[in-house]
């Protein structure tokens, strides 16, 4: 669902643009966060948290609880709730947290 008018809210057109989730070509609207986008387009499930391996997606949608992770244009970590899609972007679903402790821990 998408409000197309709204009589407060500024209209952001409907200007389409294009996006990859894992390799999966996806449309989207101009002006839209990631996370509005992926669940525009069905897409619930923005990874997968790496010590209780549990789903993980859209929760407080205000940059909070990391939640909603995932990788974009290889960066990992991403807020999908305030980050800004773009034209062409790369997400990919966030499975895990990056080596940063130098083999200390294993997952
Ligand atoms: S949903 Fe909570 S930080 Fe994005």
């Amino acid at each position: 669902m998408y409000i197309d008018h709204h009589p407060i809210l500024e209209n952001h057109g409907n200007d389409q643009i294009s996006f990859f989730y894992d390799g999966t070509p996806l449309k989207a609207r101009q002006g839209q966060t990631i996370a509005a986008a992926l669940m525009m387009n069905n897409i619930r499930k923005f990874g997968i948290s790496r010590k209780l391996r549990q789903s993980r997606g859209l929760f407080c949608a205000s940059g909070r609880c990391c939640s909603c992770f995932v990788t974009v244009n290889g960066l990992e970590h991403v807020l999908s709730c305030t980050t800004l899609i773009e034209e062409g972007m790369e997400i990919k679903p966030n499975t895990g947290d990056p080596d940063v402790r130098g083999g200390i821990h294993e997952n």
